[in-house]
């Protein structure tokens, strides 16, 4: 490794980071983590701050878990990669397939493809319910329906379905027949509805409008997140997935439940959906699968599609689709060890209890700092603050001062993420009450310093 002056002075010179314009790296130079411990992380310059980003929501199990890394580390040597493609298979893939069916189990969920991470599994999920249509006899259903706020990665189709303009505006032309509902978001909606309940049955009247505009028989597929988590942790009323489903049963849509943050226990429970008591038909998954030690996602599906590929008598039922690091044995073998110590440590327990302390404790903050204009979360370990410039008029905060409060909140103890003019908080599920207060206080001055 070379030396320290050497990092510093290479510091995003040669490397574009995702989500951020070059020349703004140049003129603030990220910051270089360089080790982490527990919830932990500590820069190049000895700094340490609790990690209240989970790394980017994913490092669920926190940063020392050995009976993960051992597992990659075991698998690296006895077989370091051979292709999943049909006809070669691997042992670690068939043991990770099975562990991941059991795990969701109770959310109706009984095959799995793998893929490299979560764009890959919105992709696979976009491809197959098309092709799942085409199967049953109705190859006119390829649009996609979702939620304005959602985020479902940067692939073509799954940035087609996102419902932020920041991640679509500069790649437009995106996927034709995609289109979006509103969010099930309070503090801003076009309904001017405050209460979560009569917002849900709002955008489910949107929903059977726009379902009946476009033609129920020209939609595959309806994506949305349980709860929305880069679009600012929007939760929806507890009747909103319940709603949606319906609605999609009623016109042979497919539900997919992208639960790349919310899967593994980050709501509170082992899966979004399985929070709002709803079983979708399809999931899709990465982050928390590995805890970000390892790049794996999944697409998962349940016997209603299942069925119609493995049953099939058309002869169309290749899945023509997949990456070649699809079931790769290192990956799986940190899936395996994964889910195990992700039960074992029952995490999605310790997710409720401190997420909870984590939302009362923003709640409280906000009676201090005018600049609070919405606090958002209260399931799980996901926490969503919206900073202000005016409270009365809801003007979002200007990007200079929420980078004021980042630093000094991160100077302070914590590291939180921005989006737009959100806080954004996603903390490993092995967080432990004291450290959670660390946040608090951190956020407390990063509030202070606006
Ligand atoms: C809900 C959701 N879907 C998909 C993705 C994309 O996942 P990835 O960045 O692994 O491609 C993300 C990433 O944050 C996500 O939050």
């Amino acid at each position: 490794m070379k030396d320290d002056n050497f990092l510093k002075e290479n510091n995003a010179r040669h490397l574009w980071h995702p989500m951020g314009a070059p020349a703004d790296s140049h003129g603030t130079p990220p910051k270089i983590i360089k080790g982490a411990e527990g919830v932990k992380i500590t820069d190049i310059d000895g700094h340490s701050a609790v990690d209240a980003v989970g790394g980017l929501w994913c490092v669920n199990l926190g940063y020392s878990n050995n009976v993960v890394k051992e597992a990659i580390a075991k698998q690296l040597y006895d077989l370091p990669y051979y292709s999943a493609f049909a006809g070669t298979s691997n042992p670690p893939a068939i043991e990770a397939s099975y562990a991941v069916r059991e795990f969701f189990d109770a959310d109706g969920m009984t095959r799995v493809f793998f893929t490299s991470g979560g764009s890959d599994s919105v992709e696979t999920a976009l491809r197959l319910s098309r092709q799942y249509h085409r199967l049953r006899g109705e190859p006119t259903r390829i649009k996609f329906l979702s939620l304005k706020k959602g985020y479902h990665g940067t692939h073509f189709g799954g940035a087609s379905v996102n419902g932020n303009n920041r991640f679509r505006i500069n790649y437009e032309p995106l996927l034709p027949g995609c289109f979006h509902l509103p969010a099930p978001y309070t503090y801003r909606n076009p309904f001017n509805e405050t209460d979560p309940a009569q917002l849900a049955q709002n955008i489910a009247a949107a929903m059977e409008d726009e379902i009946a505009f476009q033609g129920a028989n020209t939609i595959a597929a309806f994506i949305m997140e349980p709860i929305q988590g880069a679009g600012g942790v929007i939760v929806p009323d507890a009747s909103f997935m319940r709603l949606m489903r319906e609605i999609c049963d009623r016109h042979g849509i497919l539900m997919i439940s992208d639960e790349v943050i919310t899967g593994f226990g980050r709501s509170g429970d082992w899966s979004g959906a399985r929070h709002w008591g709803v079983q979708p038909d399809m999931m899709t998954v990465a982050k928390g699968i590995t805890s970000g030690y390892f790049p794996v996602g999944a697409c998962m599906v349940g016997d209603k599609v299942a069925d119609v590929f493995e049953n099939d008598q058309t002869g169309e039922a290749g899945i023509f689709h997949g990456y070649t690091y699809s079931a790769h044995p290192v990956g799986s073998a940190a899936v395996v060890a994964c889910l195990s110590e992700t039960l074992r440590l029952d995490t999605k327990t310790n997710a409720a209890a401190r997420g909870t302390q984590l939302y009362d404790g923003v709640r409280k903050l906000a009676e201090k700092h005018d600049i609070i204009g919405d606090v958002r979360g209260g399931h799980g370990l996901m926490t969503g603050i919206e900073l202000v410039s005016d409270k009365a008029a809801k003007t979002p905060m200007d990007m200079a001062t929420m980078k004021k409060v980042h630093e000094a909140t991160y100077q302070a103890g914590a590291m939180v993420r921005l989006g737009a003019h959100n806080v954004l908080m996603s903390p490993p599920l092995t967080i432990s009450e004291a450290e959670v207060n660390t946040i608090l206080s951190a956020l407390d001055a990063g509030f202070s310093a606006a």
